[in-house]
């Protein structure tokens, strides 16, 4: 796992948003693996911008995301489907018919996990896959404890997780499950990027990078791929020795 440190959030999010931009315009039919969260909307705003500014066309790519909440309604505005429709597919002008999230008010949802490996599977897997983390080192939605091999499934949010983007619900219940892609599915992505910014993320950080691999630390499974790349800004840095 390469470690890149940038001196500021805003530079670290730049890079990453530069390094999507590239792969867009030197594959116009690049499969994006999508995260979603706070750390994501300063690498989108600035994606935006390399998009008017650079005048790549999107329209061929094709975008999967991360993961997304069970039991909202569709298109609710605390959606992960609304998030991305307005702060990337949107601006970005991906096709909509070239857009995934898992298929969460499928009748099934166990099959809905199984349709989304395929899918992927069929488009001929992904890319670059963008990736934020958890104060307790989930990435997607994978909590302490997922197998390194797990697989697109229904996931019970932990208690830590759920309080940390609770202030995002503006005081709605936030879910209690998620579907999201498994430790395994992310791995098989040609390319990580992991972008972590802020001193809320030094610990994690610390144990990630100075830690073994293991089931705790989800995010250490980056430590198994020939091609991942932790971005970090001096904050969240900056425990590391
Ligand atoms: C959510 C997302 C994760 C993301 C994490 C960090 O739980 N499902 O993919 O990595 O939040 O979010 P933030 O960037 O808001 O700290």
């Amino acid at each position: 796992m390469d470690i890149k440190i940038f001196e500021s959030a805003d530079q670290a999010a730049q890079f990453t948003a530069e390094e999507m931009a590239k792969l867009l315009k030197e594959k116009p039919q690049c499969k994006l693996g999508i995260a979603t969260g706070r750390t994501m909307n300063a690498v989108y705003h600035h994606l935006a911008y390399l998009h008017k500014s650079q005048q790549f066309d999107c329209s061929s790519a094709k975008a999967f995301a991360l993961d997304e909440y069970i039991g909202l309604p569709e298109n609710d505005e605390n959606s992960y489907k609304h998030y991305l429709d307005f702060h990337l597919f949107g601006p970005m002008g991906f096709n909509s018919s070239n857009t995934y999230l898992p298929d969460v008010h499928h009748e099934n949802l166990d099959l809905a996990g199984f349709e989304y490996e395929q899918l992927i599977k069929k488009a001929g897997g992904v890319d670059l896959q963008i990736l934020g983390i958890g104060l307790n080192g989930h990435i997607a939605l994978n909590e302490p404890g997922s197998a390194h091999d797990s697989r697109t499934r229904i996931v019970a949010l932990s208690q830590k997780t759920r309080e940390s983007n609770a202030p995002l619900f503006k005081g709605k219940e936030i879910p209690l499950t998620a579907m999201t892609m498994g430790i395994g599915t992310i791995l098989e992505g040609k390319r990580l990027l992991l972008l972590a910014t802020g001193t809320t993320k030094a610990k994690i950080i610390q144990q990630l990078v100075n830690g073994d691999v293991n089931s705790q630390v989800p995010a250490s499974a980056l430590k198994l791929h020939e091609r991942a790349l932790l971005v970090l800004d001096k904050e969240a840095a900056s425990l590391l020795g």
